[in-house]
């Protein structure tokens, strides 16, 4: 089954034609007009979107060998959570493109998107899993029985770990976004040099809080601390709340498989706590390609396969509306069911 994805929550715009869950072509631009802004400027990003979206796509298309859209088999674009006026540029084309070949649209939740990544198929991971979704936008933990039933066991109650990452980087003048920056400052620098408060740390309490480090670590760098340090302390607090929170909900769900995703699982120091605990415990893990940390369309299309594996006629209404905020505890992967074309 052909797929072709779409994804532009947020400052990337991303097209990927699929094979089932194999990646035929894939383009991605990240936007870089919002580093001098130290954050993303969301009519800028919309403006890009549309600037940007058609290029990737005919490159795709070429690249795969497609002449025309009626070549391929269902189209997805992410619905949301994220910024509504980039959303609907990648959701209001593939809508479009997907009414004008008279195939399948799939309105897909990015959320869901990230825990799809690593989607190869039913089997491609045993159950019961725990998911730990870590980006720039959201911190959350997830129950996971199956594919299609994923319970969220809690959240952030303010920033997510990837915008504290952000927050502090800048105060530090590394620039946006700020977390590979951050990560590389810390290179060399002893965490146990600088103490830095651990919020809400408790292993067994399922939500975060990162607002109160961020401004510990504004303090730290006003009293004039060392970069490297600071830098090394705030990220091994930060990893060390997540591990060890993760790490309660798989021993406590018996869980037979890990899985992490979004854009904060690129550090270095997470991927490797979490390799030598699942290690350990002799539970598998799951952790994306770099390449596939941050916001790309293959997580979408996987998202769209995995729903079509399991239901080959679902479908979203094309009235499926761009939304900023996800607020249920069940995650699926499809935002809104088809009712009727007309609506
Ligand atoms: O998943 P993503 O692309 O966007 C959202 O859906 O939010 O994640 C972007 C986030 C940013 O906050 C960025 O600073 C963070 O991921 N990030 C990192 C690293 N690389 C990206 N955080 C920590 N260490 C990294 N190496
Ligand atoms: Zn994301």
């Amino acid at each position: 089954m052909r797929i072709l994805a779409v994804e532009t929550s947020c400052d990337d715009s991303a097209v990927a034609l699929l094979e089932d869950s194999s990646v035929i072509a894939e383009r991605i631009y990240s936007q870089s007009i919002h580093s001098k802004h130290g954050g993303v400027v969301p009519e800028l990003a919309s403006r890009q979107h549309i600037e940007i979206l058609p290029g990737l796509v005919k490159e795709v298309l070429s690249e795969s060998g497609i002449n025309t859209l009626r070549e391929i088999d269902a189209f997805a674009a992410t619905a949301g959570p994220g910024l509504v006026g980039s959303l609907l540029v990648g959701l209001s084309w593939t809508k479009a493109a997907a009414f004008a070949s008279g195939k399948q649209f799939l309105g897909i939740n990015h959320l869901s998107a990230h825990l799809h990544t690593h989607y190869k198929g039913p089997d491609s991971v045993k159950f019961p899993a725990v998911a730990l979704l870590v980006s720039g936008g959201h911190t959350c933990l997830f129950n996971i029985k199956s594919w299609s039933h994923a319970v969220l066991l809690g959240s952030t109650r303010d920033d997510a770990a990837g915008e504290a990452f952000d927050k502090s980087a800048k105060l530090a003048g590394l620039g946006y976004p700020g977390g590979e920056a951050l990560e590389k400052a810390a290179i060399g620098g002893n965490p146990d040099n600088i103490s830095l408060p651990s919020p809400l740390s408790d292993p067994t309490l399922p939500e975060f809080s990162f607002s109160g480090l961020k401004t510990a670590v504004r303090l730290q760098w006003e009293s004039g601390a060392n970069l490297a340090d600071l830098a090394a302390s705030f990220q091994k607090v930060v990893v060390d709340i997540l591990v060890s929170k993760l790490l309660f909900q798989a021993d406590r769900s018996d869980a037979a498989s890990i899985l992490a995703a979004g854009g904060v699982t690129a550090n270095n120091l997470l991927r490797n706590r979490l390799r030598d605990e699942c290690e350990k415990r002799g539970i598998s893990l799951f952790l994306p390609e770099k390449k596939y940390t941050t916001d790309n369309a293959v997580m979408v299309g996987r998202a769209a396969f995995a729903v079509l594996s399991e239901e080959p006629t679902a479908r979203s209404s094309l009235s499926c509306n761009a939304f900023s905020r996800w607020s249920g505890t069940i995650l699926k992967a499809l935002c809104c069911t088809y009712k009727s074309m007309l609506l």
